[in-house]
């Protein structure tokens, strides 16, 4: 079986897999990546969101094969506990989430947001999390996280 090379998180990735394995699979399974979710499994809810080149997209419908050669960001991947990215202080500070079951696919879709418009106005934000269901109804809360977010990050708080 031929070798599928990819990088996550910044590390080269080398993984002797079928093509159409998902990459949801590679990173739950293979590597250990468990804070990206499996819910339906079926490209609707958007809890396994990963970036694929810095665009979101869901890992739980993407086959290896489509992304060799490609950099994947998970939510392992935006901060640490000790030095958290200003989207997971300001999820905290907000409280945006009850169960958190579909914060880690908000949160890089937000980075995705954040990284191509530092001042998104509520509708934009609101656009740009639209593939990704909270089913505990926190979407006030977790907008107003992009919001403070966005505000510390044009304050220069460090992504
Ligand atoms: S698990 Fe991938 S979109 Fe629901
Ligand atoms: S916080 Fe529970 S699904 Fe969003």
């Amino acid at each position: 079986m031929p070798s599928i090379n990819l990088t996550v998180n910044g590390k080269p990735v080398s993984v002797a897999a079928g093509g159409d394995t998902p990459l949801l699979d590679l990173l739950r399974n293979h590597l250990g990546l468990s804070g990206t979710k499996f819910g339906c499994g079926l490209e609707q809810c958007g809890c396994c969101m990963v970036l694929v080149d810095g665009q979101p997209e869901k890992s739980c419908g993407k086959a290896l094969s489509t992304v060799s050669g490609k950099e994947i960001t998970t939510i392992e991947g935006l901060g640490t506990p000790e030095h958290p990215h200003p989207l997971q202080q300001a999820f905290i500070d907000e409280q945006a989430g009850q169960c958190g079951y579909c914060l880690a696919g908000i949160l890089v879709s937000a980075k995705a947001l954040l990284d191509r418009n530092s001042s998104p106005t509520r509708r934009e934000i609101a656009e740009a999390l639209d593939e990704n269901l909270c089913r505990c109804g926190s979407h006030v809360r977790i907008m107003r996280a992009v919001e403070r977010a966005a505000a510390q990050m044009r304050q220069g708080a460090s992504a």
